[in-house]
């Protein structure tokens, strides 16, 4: 189950003001952190569609307005980023809040030796939202058992990427219209990427087919096979991009992570399994979305970024309005 700010609130100070896990509430993810795709229900993800496209609006016609003033978001980062980072600091300056960045941790008294539930405890006497970024799977719910303000998972680990699967979804329905009926092909590294952990599984509330493609040692981990196939969710597995590419109407690229490899030697026998060209993109449906959560390292060439089916720099922007969706969301201002 995934701990609530309402009942962590209970037991820190005994207000009884916020409601249980689950039950109902004036406004999707009011209060709540946001861990795992696990914890949502199809209507929060509309809600954050429909929420991200009014930012997307609100943004392109007057850049920024004051629905955060006097908000303050913690930006605490044990892995290096760019996207996520910069565009949660930008969602919370549109909004016209302030934010605290942590991208540095070695910079921070974490270098000292403090711990993440005392960081978490100091960050939220100063903030209202934090957003967590740590190398271990589960950092994020650790986070959340310790602290009374909204923690929010901005990658834990292998484990989840629960904003960037929402990220996905707003980009699959502003590229294609809409989710259902869609063939989604996912390539790359299939078992460390939690981008695809948490798309597959925010995918799975809808209507759509799956399709993974990597070298055997990267392959989907067999507990979310399982628990998809469990949901009536059609999946195939190959190693041969060729085997679905013309089928398929959204091609999700993942970068192979160095970072995650024990063995180097292994890492080098993959890292250039799939390279994306021009050429590759010959056998593609002509409306098929192409994309990437980067940063990408090789698995696509330059050259395909001009095509109109490349949609990655078009998704990384789509982050921005909806980190501010969920700020909004979360802060109970949506
Ligand atoms: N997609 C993503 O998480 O990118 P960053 O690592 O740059 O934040």
């Amino acid at each position: 189950m995934i701990p609530t700010l309402a009942t962590k609130r209970n037991e820190h100070n005994n207000r009884a003001a916020y409601l249980p896990f689950g039950a109902k509430r004036d406004g999707p993810l009011r209060h709540q952190h946001i861990l795992s795709v696990k914890q949502f229900t199809p209507r929060d993800l509309d809600a954050v569609i429909a929420v991200a496209d009014e930012m997307r609006i609100i943004v392109e016609r007057i850049g920024a307005f004051d629905l955060l003033h006097g908000k303050v978001l913690a930006v605490l980062f044990y892995e290096p980023s760019t996207r996520t980072s910069a565009s949660f600091i930008a969602a919370m300056q549109r909004l016209g809040g302030g934010f605290i960045p942590i991208n540095e941790v070695r910079y921070s008294s974490v270098a000292k030796g403090e711990s993440l539930p005392d960081t978490i405890r100091t960050l939220e006497g100063y903030a209202d939202v934090i957003a967590l970024r740590h190398p271990e799977t589960g950092a994020a719910a650790l986070a959340a058992q310790y602290a009374r303000k909204p923690i929010i998972n901005a990658g834990d680990g292998i484990g989840e990427h629960p904003t960037q699967a929402l990220l996905d979804l707003f980009t699959l329905i502003k590229e294609r219209g809409a989710l259902d009926g869609a063939t989604v092909t996912m390539l790359g590294d299939l078992k460390y990427g939690r981008t695809v952990h948490s798309l597959a599984r925010a995918l799975a509330l809808y209507n759509v087919k799956l399709n993974y493609v990597s070298p055997d040692i990267l392959r989907m981990p067999r507990e979310l096979v399982a628990e998809l196939n469990a949901r009536g969710i059609q999946q195939t597995e190959t190693s041969a991009l060729q085997d679905v590419l013309g089928a398929t109407d959204v091609l999700y690229v993942t970068r192979v992570q160095k970072e995650r490899f024990a063995n180097l030697e292994e890492y080098e026998a993959v890292k250039d399994a799939y390279v994306i060209t021009p050429e590759t993109l010959t056998h593609a449906k002509a409306d098929m979305a192409l994309m990437h959560p980067l940063p990408r390292v090789g698995e696509i060439s330059p050259a395909v970024d001009c095509d109109p089916r490349a949609a990655y720099f078009r998704q990384v922007e789509y982050g921005m309005y909806v980190r501010m969706a969920l700020l909004a969301m979360v802060l109970g201002k949506a």
